[in-house]
């Protein structure tokens, strides 16, 4: 099975204490419970130069500014439908 998706996270100190340390949690538990550990590259990335808008991440390039805990299933759901 092809890996068919890229997601960052920042964990620029800024993203890591509005939340980030929370997202990365919840992220690797989301990949793991929909099996897409194999499919989605998921990685930290150094500070992305936003740092007033954060917690930010990335999926295949495509920014996500302010991700809010209560918000991160409903993005991941929608990134990723066709891969589910
Ligand atoms: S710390 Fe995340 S954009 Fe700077």
């Amino acid at each position: 099975m092809s890996q068919a998706a890229e997601m960052q996270i920042c964990l620029g100190s800024s993203c890591f204490s509005r939340g980030n340390r929370d997202l990365v949690m919840f992220i690797r538990d989301y990949l793991k419970k929909h099996h897409l550990e194999d499919r989605i590259i998921f990685r930290g990335a150094r500070c992305m130069g936003h740092c007033n808008n954060g917690p930010n991440l990335t999926i295949n390039g495509k920014l996500f500014e302010n991700v809010a805990l209560a918000e991160i299933e409903n993005i991941l759901d929608s990134e990723f439908r066709n891969l589910k």
